[in-house]
């Protein structure tokens, strides 16, 4: 690829687009211009990220961040790219976070939700936890207070029976499933992100079960899921004290989540 002057950036432009359409990208135009912005004009760096891009690895990995909330994340290979398809479990859990309050971001990798919690309640204490060493890294310089360990057992026990708001985007593709997600996922993606045990609800049952030694009182719990796992959690949230169990769609009216309230 030739070196990009300025006049020439309109043609680098289009050649970044036509191969990219050419290989089914179907938001080609935006993550040409993505790949240009990224490469700072130099031709042969915009080649390698090209490249990377066509065997598949996520954008965001390749130019260091994702959008979420309106807000920029840095985002590192290796950490899972956050979603949009998140933002509306975000948006809930800001809205049950009172003023000076405590949030726990379980499985936060890089720490998208707790990042957008902190930015809308900058009076607020919020901490999270992940299993996997480079999603801390990558949360840490995000700026959030992060904690590496399984679920909920790396916090402070000071912090027991204090949180007003737990949230959590936990590994939840049965895993029957996992050969169905896009080819490229495991190219590049590790399954501890994914994987949430044989009916998918494995994990997602440790956090509702663990949840209530973290909660005050009128708490509250919310968490991303998928298939028939908001069904198939109900009688688990009434045997840990929940009520007021809610469901949180998509745009499409597909349920994407579930909110509940500490009762008991
Ligand atoms: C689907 S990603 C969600 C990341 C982030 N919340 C988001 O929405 O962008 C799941 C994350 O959970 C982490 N994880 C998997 N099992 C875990 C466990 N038992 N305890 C803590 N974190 C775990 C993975 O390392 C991964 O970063």
């Amino acid at each position: 690829m030739r070196r990009i002057e300025s006049e020439e950036t309109m043609t680098d432009l289009a050649i970044v687009t036509t191969r990219l359409r050419a290989a089914g990208f179907v938001a080609a135009d935006e993550e040409a211009l993505e790949l240009l912005a990224c490469s700072n004009g130099d031709a042969t760096f915009l080649d390698s990220l090209l490249e990377r891009r066509l065997h598949g690895e996520p954008l965001a990995w390749i130019t260091g961040f994702a959008m979420f909330c309106g807000l920029r994340i840095e985002v590192v290979p290796g950490v899972y790219v956050p979603r949009w398809q998140t933002e509306p479990l975000a948006r809930r859990a800001a809205s049950r976070l009172p003023p000076r309050g405590l949030a726990i971001d379980v499985c936060t990798g890089s720490g998208a939700i707790a990042t957008y919690l902190m930015n809308e309640h900058p009076d607020s204490r919020v901490v999270a936890t992940d299993l996997d060493g480079i999603a801390v890294a990558c949360a840490t310089s995000n700026g959030v207070e992060v904690f590496e360990g399984d679920l909920f057992d790396p916090l402070p026990s000071a912090l027991r029976g204090r949180a007003d708001v737990i949230v959590g985007v936990a590994p939840y593709v049965p895993t029957y499933s996992m050969h169905l997600l896009p080819r490229d996922t495991f190219a590049f993606e590790t399954t501890l992100s994914y994987d949430g045990g044989e009916d998918g609800a494995e994990i997602l049952r440790r956090v509702l079960a663990e949840s209530p030694r973290y909660l005050r009182r009128g708490g509250a719990l919310l968490l991303e899921l998928g298939g028939d796992e908001a069904q198939i959690l109900r009688d688990d949230f009434e045997r840990e004290g929940f009520g007021d169990v809610t469901s949180i769609h998509d745009e499409d009216g597909d349920v994407r989540g579930i909110e509940a309230t500490l009762i008991a």
